[in-house]
């Protein structure tokens, strides 16, 4: 397993390009399967969980082709299977979003049911309701999730989440875009992925208004067609790198990124101190403020709020602040695996439930730690960046599902962090 070696206390300077947003590239290269015409998409990370969500579109008879590194155009022309197998699963649980198109398209889907996950449970029922709505017959066949449409497919419906839901919104967005019938979905996620999937769908056809909203209203077409879309910049990596800079007390421009889709981290970490410049609308400059980094308490909640998906990195950062921060994880129940690492770099964090309550300044020391998911490493890699001497991280396979080269772009602003490879390991 590779590992990275963090040698910290170095200020980052310098610029970094934003990639694409792997949460988006996912549900949009699941989209593929609604039309068995070619759809195009640009600005696809290259990151293992696309690598592997473009696997399962082969396994199922696509044929993708990639004639630039980031681009993929992808032909759902012949599918052969409605399955998206436990292999693919257990490693991905974005591959039930294809269960939505397959569905639609097919009348018929077999997804095994993920399993459990290092940050919780994490069922997919309020998907599986949804589809129950749209008139699918859902139903658990030794392990697999087996749905099946109504003669003459699925139906436009009512459709109100208990939850707020990202890829249970995505997936009911596909899967409404060919039902027949007008679709209201009603507390409907808001993160801009939605909005982006929304566009692409439009753009192959489809008639959909109100993404972006928690309502969103799907006029059912009877065919979708080729399209070609740019995924917008992700906007979690961007947070990561203002984060990179501010705990190591450097000064970087970040560029391709999208400021208005992380108004909410922007506004925290101006609070705590961080100084963000936006140089234009999709150029940030960051600098730490001369009195340093301040506590400032935040509680992760839905999109436009603090996204569950930077409280790892945030908490990172608040062992650098002066003062008792308190961390609220409202999203995931099981979301501070990364705390107990930290501890061991020298942080004095206390967890109670849902709430972490994190006492800084203190001086963190490298040591080895032990990645537990994609953004626990990626908090990880932050403290390194601030600690005295090395920081060993293992199972950074976790990184490598969603940070695209994180270490050459590191390295490019002047970070000291090199990957160990698994024989020279
Ligand atoms: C997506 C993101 C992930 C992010 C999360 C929350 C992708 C590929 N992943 O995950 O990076 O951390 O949103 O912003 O876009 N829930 C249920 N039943 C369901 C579905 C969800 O109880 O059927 C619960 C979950 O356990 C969780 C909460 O709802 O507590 C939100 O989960 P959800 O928004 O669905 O997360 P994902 O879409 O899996």
């Amino acid at each position: 397993m590779d590992k990275f070696l963090v040698r910290g206390g170095k200020p980052l300077h310098g610029k970094i390009e934003i990639g694409g947003a792997k949460n988006s590239a996912l549900p949009c290269l699941a989209a593929t399967l609604l039309t068995s015409e070619t759809v195009i998409l640009h600005n696809v990370p290259y990151v293992k969980d696309l690598i592997t969500q473009r696997r399962l579109l082969e396994d199922l008879g696509a044929t993708a082709l990639t004639p630039e590194l980031r681009t993929h155009k992808v032909t759902a022309r012949h599918i052969e299977r409605f399955e998206a197998p436990y292999e693919l699963v257990k490693t991905m649980r974005a591959s039930v979003l294809a269960l939505g198109p397959l569905l639609a398209r097919f009348g018929q889907a077999k997804v095994s049911l993920p399993g459990g996950c290092a940050i919780g449970t994490r069922p997919i029922d309020l998907h599986l309701k949804a589809f129950e709505e749209l008139g699918a017959t859902v139903s658990l066949e030794a392990g697999n999730v087996v749905a099946r449409a109504p003669e003459g497919g699925l139906v436009g419906a009512e459709v109100d989440f208990e939850k707020v839901t990202v890829t249970g919104t995505e997936n009911v967005m596909m899967a409404a875009s060919l039902a027949r019938g007008k679709t209201i979905v009603r507390n409907a996620a808001c993160e801009p992925e939605i909005e982006d999937l929304a566009d692409l769908l439009n753009k192959m056809g489809a008639r959909i208004r109100g993404a972006g909203t928690p309502t969103i209203e799907i006029a059912g077409v009877e065919h979708l067609g080729s399209a070609e879309h740019t995924i917008i910049p992700d906007r979690i990596e961007t947070g990561t790198f203002i984060v990179a800079a501010a705990i190591t007390g450097g000064e970087i421009e970040i560029k391709n990124c999208r400021p208005d889709h992380l108004s909410a981290v922007i506004e925290k970490l101006r609070e705590a101190g961080v100084v963000i410049e936006e140089l234009n609308p999709s150029t940030l400059h960051v600098k730490v403020a001369s009195d340093g980094l301040a506590a400032a308490d935040v509680t992760t909640e839905p999109h436009p709020l603090f996204p569950t998906d930077m409280q790892a990195q945030y908490m990172a950062l608040m062992t650098q602040a002066r003062g008792t921060s308190v961390i609220k994880e409202t999203i995931f129940e099981n979301r501070f695996m990364h705390a107990s690492e930290l501890i061991r770099m020298g942080a004095k964090i206390d967890i109670s439930g849902n709430t972490a309550t994190v006492h800084g300044r203190t001086r963190l020391s490298g040591a080895p730690v032990l990645a537990s998911d994609l953004r626990a490493s990626a908090s990880l890699v932050l403290a390194g960046l601030a600690a005295d001497g090395e920081t060993m991280i293992d199972r950074v396979y976790h990184i490598d599902r969603g940070y695209e080269s994180i270490v050459p772009k590191l390295r490019s602003v002047g970070a000291d962090i090199q990957r160990i490879t698994e024989a020279a390991a």
